[in-house]
This record gives C-alpha cells, sequence and structure tokens, in this order.
C-alpha cells in the first residue's frame, strides 16, 4: 500500500468515528431528556418550578419521597376499592384534582404547602398539621377514610410534598399555586348553560352521566367521574363553586394551558354550576366553620351569618354578598 492511500483511508476511518459518535450522541441525549414539564410551568421565569424528581436518590427518603409521588398519581391502585395496600378512597386519584402529581403551574399544585403549614384553618377552627390536610382530602374529595397518621403511606404524601416545596420560603408569596381565582359574574350561574358547555366541551372525557371512563383493569380511572356515588362528596373543596370554576377554567378541557384557557368566564362559572347541581355523596359537615363568619360566601350550606339564601351562596350572584359581608 503507498503512504499516500495509507493516509488517506486512516483520515476517512476517523471521519467516520467521529460522525458515529456524535449520531450516538444525538440519540442518547434524546433518550436522557427528562419527561417535558407542560408547557405552563416554563412560561413564566417568575413563577414557580417543582424541583427535578430526577434528583430524588434511592436511600431511604429518597425512595420515601417517590412512593408519595406514585401515591398522588396512583392512588386508587393502592387506597382505592380495590387497591392493593388498604381499601380507603373512592377510586379517583389525588392527581385527579392536583395535576401532573401536583406541580401543574395553578393545577391546584401543592407548591405552598411546606411552607404554609401546619396552619391555622377556619373550616376546622384550628391549626391543621400536613397529615390533618391530607386526611381531608382522604375524607371529602376521596369520600373516604382517613389514613393512619404513622402509616407508610400518609408518611410518603408527606415527605414528596415537603420536597416539592423545599424551595418556598415561609411567608412569601408564590406565583401559580393552587387555584387561581375567577372574577365574580354579576348574574347567578346558570346550571342549564352550564349543561350546554358540558356537551360540548366535557362529555367526550366525563361522559354525558359525568361517571367518566374507567380504566381496561377496572382499577382507577382514565377519565375522573365528576358526579354521582364515585365523585367528591359534599364537603369537599371542589363542591365550592369558585374553587371548581377557577379550577376547570385554567385546566378544562384536559391539556389547555393556564396561559391560553379554551372557557370564557362565564363558560368556566356555568358549567361549574352545572356540575355542582348534579348529585353527589353527602358528609356531615356540622364541625364545619365553627367561626361562622368565616364561611367562604361561596359555601353552599348554611347556616350564615347573613340574609341571602343557601341557592344565592351556591350559585350566586356573589358580589352582593361580599359587598355585605365588607359592610360588617
Ligand atoms: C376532587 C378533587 C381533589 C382530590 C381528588 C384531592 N384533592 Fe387535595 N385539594 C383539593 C382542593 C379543591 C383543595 C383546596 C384548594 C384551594 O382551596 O385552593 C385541596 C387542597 C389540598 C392540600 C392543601 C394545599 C394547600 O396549598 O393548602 C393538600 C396537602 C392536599 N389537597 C392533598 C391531597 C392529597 C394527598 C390527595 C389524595 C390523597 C388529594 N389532595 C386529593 C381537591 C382535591
Ligand atoms: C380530553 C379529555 C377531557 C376533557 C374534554 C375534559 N376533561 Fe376534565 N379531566 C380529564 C382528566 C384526564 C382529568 C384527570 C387529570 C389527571 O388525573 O391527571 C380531569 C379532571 C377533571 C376534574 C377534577 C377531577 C374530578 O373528577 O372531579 C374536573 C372538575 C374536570 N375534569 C372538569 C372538566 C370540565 C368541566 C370539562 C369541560 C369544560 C372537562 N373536564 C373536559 C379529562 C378531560
Amino acid at each position: 500500500m503507498d503512504k499516500r492511500f495509507a493516509w488517506q483511508l486512516a483520515a476517512v476511518c476517523l471521519l467516520t468515528l467521529i460522525a458515529a459518535l456524535l449520531i450516538v450522541s444525538l440519540i442518547s441525549g434524546v433518550d436522557s431528556t427528562p419527561i417535558a414539564l407542560p408547557a405552563t410551568a416554563t412560561a413564566d421565569a417568575a413563577a414557580w418550578h417543582a424541583p427535578d424528581i430526577h434528583s430524588v436518590d434511592t436511600t431511604a427518603d429518597g425512595r420515601l419521597i417517590l412512593y408519595g409521588r406514585e401515591l398522588i398519581i396512583h392512588t386508587a391502585t393502592y387506597l382505592g376499592p380495590r387497591g392493593s395496600v388498604l381499601h380507603l378512597t373512592n377510586g379517583m386519584n389525588c392527581q385527579n384534582c392536583h395535576l401532573d402529581a401536583g406541580t401543574r403551574l395553578w393545577g391546584n399544585n401543592y407548591s405552598a404547602v411546606a411552607a404554609t403549614y401546619p396552619k391555622f384553618r377556619e373550616r376546622s377552627g384550628s391549626t391543621e398539621s400536613i397529615y390533618k390536610r391530607i386526611n381531608d382530602c382522604m375524607r371529602r374529595s376521596l369520600n373516604g377514610t382517613p389514613l393512619d397518621t404513622a402509616s407508610r403511606e400518609m408518611l410518603a404524601m408527606k415527605a414528596y410534598i415537603l420536597w416539592l416545596g423545599q424551595g418556598t420560603k415561609r411567608g412569601s408569596k408564590i406565583k401559580g399555586a393552587g387555584i387561581k381565582e375567577l372574577p365574580y359574574l354579576d348574574r347567578a350561574a346558570d346550571p342549564a348553560a352550564g349543561k350546554m358547555v358540558y356537551t360540548d366541551k366535557c362529555q367526550s372525557c366525563h361522559k354525558e352521566d359525568g361517571q367518566g371512563i374507567l380504566q381496561p383493569d377496572g382499577r382507577s380511572y382514565q377519565y375522573p367521574p365528576l358526579w354521582g356515588q364515585h365523585s367528591f362528596n359534599a364537603g369537599a373543596g371542589l363542591y365550592r363553586l369558585s374553587r371548581i370554576a377557577g379550577y376547570v377554567k385554567y385546566n378544562m378541557p384536559y391539556g389547555v394551558s393556564s396561559d391560553a384557557p379554551q372557557l370564557s368566564d362565564e363558560e368556566a362559572w356555568d358549567v361549574a354550576a352545572y356540575i355542582c347541581s348534579q348529585p353527589r355523596p353527602a358528609m356531615d359537615l356540622s364541625h364545619d366553620w365553627p367561626h361562622l363568619a368565616a364561611k367562604p360566601i361561596d359555601h353552599p350550606f348554611g347556616p350564615y351569618t347573613d340574609t341571602f339564601s343557601e341557592r344565592q351562596h351556591k350559585y350566586g350572584p356573589f358580589a352582593p354578598i361580599a359587598a355585605a359581608k365588607a359592610r360588617k
């Protein structure tokens, strides 16, 4: 072989090797990209960002955090009517209402919990621990039975929620936390108008009868129920019109970004009214709101400290109730 040819061959081999390395690194780069955050979480730099779940290690503490996240995403698989650990809840998942495992901006996320609990809450009239707050959602939102506070499941959910809020400071205002408030309408929300919104924009997933669709394994929902015996009960936060309207406006139909909602405010209030006009499990609320004057104006059950009807407290118009409260 002459010398020049040998050099050319070596150069070609080298170039091929570099090209091959480039391709491999590109492919593995794609593979190791972490699961994309929802569009809403990246849009606003000032808004809260959940820490990266890939940073959690496999120590005992890390495994507890990961189990907590798993329980929040797949609650029914572990704790539902056919759960593998216990049978405590109605078949819904925490994530049905706390979207993306409690990390989605304006998706009822958990960003504020670590920085605000223990916290005084008027509903119970007491200072509540995270355990108490989680069990509140167990009893009301999941229409179930509380978890033992020493159980691995409770400790895991608490560990995950604290881990999520590790970067938030006590007393600081967190942008994108919880549920976004909608301005009040100057009329009562209208269940009949809401039924039309429902047929048009919700029924394809949640079904005409509001019962959602179970996964093929029958253990959890693909599309959760919005009313009826498998839904959240009448003591749940989401049964208050302002809560469900704010949740729906910025998160439904599923997949919308809170930056670009599809529903108008009126549609959100009306469809919320339609959902809340349907039957759901009851709950004994006689011990709630011991300081009556602190009851939210959209709480659908009396007694109240004003003279507005239960119906107006449920559907509005809310502005006159708010004005009367401000005058007190
Ligand atoms: C049917 C919907 C729904 C389900 C299911 C649900 N929650 Fe909630 N949760 C809510 C609502 C509504 C609130 C109150 C939000 C508000 O008023 O801003 C809330 C509040 C909370 C809070 C307090 C948040 C804060 O910032 O103060 C925690 C913690 C919580 N839920 C945990 C859970 C856990 C854990 C589960 C599952 C075991 C669960 N929730 C299931 C609707 C739900
Ligand atoms: C493309 C399917 C789809 C459509 C359309 C849709 N949803 Fe949902 N909805 C979901 C899914 C999926 C969840 C649970 C999200 C999760 O677990 O991550 C959900 C959760 C909810 C929840 C909280 C959980 C519960 O069961 O109470 C409410 C309330 C809700 N949707 C209302 C609505 C309303 C109102 C509309 C119409 C404006 C609507 N949805 C349209 C798929 C949909």
